[in-house]
């Protein structure tokens, strides 16, 4: 690999561009300007458009009439870095360590979306030909807070933005040299709610068993959520659960993995626990949860203090299945929190951001010529799964644009997407680099 690629890939890394925190907006935008620089650099036609949130990065190369159009789509924002204490090197100081690069949005997603851009310039630079397609890069800087600014985008964009088909590296491998295609993706949408009591914290001993806890009453309620079986206890949560199909039970069956093996690994979880009935892979890519994301109130410093406090509050995401829809899931959430509200107390419930799932065929013409890709780029026989994460303009892309989405992910198991030492191999810079150029010849036919 070039010194300027790794040279990149930690310039890159430098830029703290956490998308959910105001105090890095600054930030945030001087990352999505090196992003810029970088693709006008090698000649690609590149602007940066405002948007209420963060910008979006928009490039392209010379289009040719009668060529295949692929839309590249990444993002430039990552996670929050915290708990700062249990990262080994600072977040954003990349380091490499056997291999492995280790920083804030390593594989998630600025490491995968590089090996794109720069397959895309060594292309660019090497053949006198240039690509065999036309291409678009959308490069987003709030993937990790919703995507709220992008379907605008498509929108005002939709014709400019014609294409056959979208390309998207943010998702997983299911093993290290194992090329992976996935056809699925969950869907997730969050709320936040709020249990109040007293007008204001109060003396436990004065007031303590004349008036509800909120923490007693919002521990009762979010254990209502579920089943001791794990089964989401919500009423019609999963009646529109469509269940997977023979092919798919027996693809996953067949992959060079073991489902409860590998979680057991990466999780360090004392124990699997799901939904009964369900295989782990299944309970992970082709079931719905409920999810308890944060939990809040009280005294939480040091020592003891006898108080009750006047508030509590949660924060709930639900992952969402074929053919589940978001809007009827929160429906259908806040009536089961009305309803199991323990007496004493008051709830609000504030709606936060919405994504659908994804579903599409990975047999189709695209999705062989895909797979076609990955096996020339990792020289290798490839998986076909479904993922448990989110990438929720994936089914914009299909109600906007019209086009479906190639899913071929560089992210490995072990990859700490999220949490703290966060790592992406060069390997797999490089084999992403194989890969954009496969793909793109492949599409180009
Ligand atoms: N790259 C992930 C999504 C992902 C991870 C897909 C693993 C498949 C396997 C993406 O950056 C992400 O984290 N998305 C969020 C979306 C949410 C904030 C709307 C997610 O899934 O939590
Ligand atoms: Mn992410």
């Amino acid at each position: 690999m070039r010194a300027s690629h790794l040279e990149d890939f930690y310039s890159f890394l430098r830029f703290p561009s956490v998308s959910t925190d105001d105090a890095y907006s600054e930030k945030v935008k001087a990352c999505a300007n090196w992003v810029v620089e970088k693709l006008s650099g090698f000649g690609l036609e590149t602007q940066l458009v405002a948007t209420h949130g963060h910008p979006i990065v928009w490039a392209k190369n010379k289009h040719q009439a009668g060529r295949k159009t692929v839309l590249i789509y990444g993002h430039y924002d990552v996670q929050p870095p915290d708990p700062l204490e249990l990262w080994d090197s600072p977040p954003f100081e990349p380091v490499l360590k056997d291999g492995y690069v280790f920083a804030r949005g390593a594989t998630d997603n600025k490491g995968q979306i590089l090996s794109h851009i720069l397959g895309i310039q060594e292309m660019s630079e090497e053949s006198g030909a240039g690509l065999p397609v036309n291409v678009h890069l959308v490069i987003e800087g709030e993937e990790e807070i919703g995507s709220g600014n992008l379907p605008g985008f498509l929108e005002q964009n939709r014709a400019a933005l014609r294409c056959d088909v979208a390309v998207v590296s943010d998702t997983g491998m299911v093993a290290p040299g194992v090329p992976t295609l996935s056809y699925g993706l969950r869907g997730v949408t969050a709320l936040e709610m709020k249990v109040t009591g007293p007008k204001m914290d109060l003396h436990s001993g004065i007031f303590g068993g004349a008036v509800q806890n909120p923490i007693t009453a919002l521990a009762q309620l979010l254990a209502t959520l579920h089943d001791r079986e794990g089964r989401v206890a919500i009423a019609g949560f999963y009646d529109r659960v469509k269940s997977l199909e023979e092919w798919e039970r027996e693809a996953w069956r067949k992959l060079p993995i073991d489902g409860d093996e590998a979680v057991s690994k990466e999780t360090g979880a004392p124990e699997l626990f799901g939904e009964a009935g369900c295989s782990t892979l299944e309970r992970l890519w082709g079931r719905p949860t409920a999810e308890i994301n944060g939990i809040g109130g009280g005294y939480q410093g040091k020592g003891t203090k006898t108080v009750i406090a006047s508030h509590a509050m949660a924060k709930l995401t639900f992952r969402l299945v074929p053919n589940q829809e978001g809007e009827e899931i929160l429906r259908l959430a806040r009536t089961h929190l009305q309803k199991n509200l323990p007496k004493g107390v008051t709830l609000e419930i504030i709606d936060g951001h919405s994504g659908p799932w994804y579903l599409t065929d990975p047999h189709s013409a695209i999705g062989e010529a895909a797979q076609r890709a990955l096996r020339k780029a990792f020289n290798a026989d490839v998986a076909v799964i479904r993922e448990g994460g989110s990438i929720p303009i994936v089914s914009q892309f299909r109600s906007i644009l019209g086009v479906e989405t190639l899913l071929m992910g560089l992210a490995l198991p072990d990859c700490r997407a999220h949490s703290p030492n966060e790592n992406f191999p060069l390997e797999n810079l490089e084999g992403g680099i194989r890969l954009n150029k496969a793909v793109l010849q492949e599409l180009a036919q």
